[in-house]
């Protein structure tokens, strides 16, 4: 895992990976960390500052270790590490040791927090703001009885802004 800049992400279709080939949100430290695969999210410019913003569910045992700590990482992989991903997104930290099921190689970034030896590229971030998804702020309704209603899988989702601290790649 080598530091790389910001002007890495730019050789990424960026919307493609998050939306179609999926990330592990993983925030912890190395003794002690939980990682879940998430499709939902972005990159953009935020208060004079690069960020990503994601969207996890409060029900997620992620959720309590994004919440424990104040920085998390976003990590983008092969297709061939597929596997992974659909294990990560369909079974919980609380249910099962992610890491033996699946292969993944934890390593600690400079700053303490958890990448894995088969990432390709790796977002850190810090957490800037974080706000809970309300019906009455769907404008399209559309949305929430797709996402929500018809299809319950927890509530609605908190967002959380961070900005994007270091880059990593291979
Ligand atoms: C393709 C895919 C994308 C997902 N995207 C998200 C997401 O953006 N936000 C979220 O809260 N859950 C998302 N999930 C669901 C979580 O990954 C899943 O509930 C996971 O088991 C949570 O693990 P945990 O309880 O160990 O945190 C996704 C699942 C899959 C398969």
């Amino acid at each position: 895992m080598k530091q790389t800049d910001l002007s890495r992400l730019a050789k990424e279709d960026i919307i493609s990976i998050i939306g179609k080939e999926w990330m592990l949100i993983t925030a912890g430290d190395i003794q002690h960390f939980n990682t879940m695969t998430a499709s939902w999210g972005g990159v953009g410019f935020l208060w004079g500052k690069p960020v990503a913003f994601v969207f996890i569910r409060p029900e997620r045992y992620t959720h309590d270790f994004v919440e424990q700590n104040d920085r998390l990482t976003l990590t983008f992989f092969d297709e061939a590490d597929k596997d992974i991903l659909n294990f990560c997104g369909t079974k919980s930290g609380r249910d099962y040791d992610k890491v033996k099921e699946t292969g993944l190689r934890p390593v600690a970034t400079p700053g303490g927090n958890v990448s894995f030896e088969q990432a390709r590229l790796t977002i850190e971030g810090r957490k800037l703001y974080k706000t809970r998804l309300t019906a009455d702020g769907f404008i399209d309704k559309a949305a929430l009885e797709r996402w929500y209603h018809d299809k319950p899988g927890g509530g609605l989702h908190d967002v959380y802004v961070v900005e994007i601290e270091n880059v990593f790649e291979q």
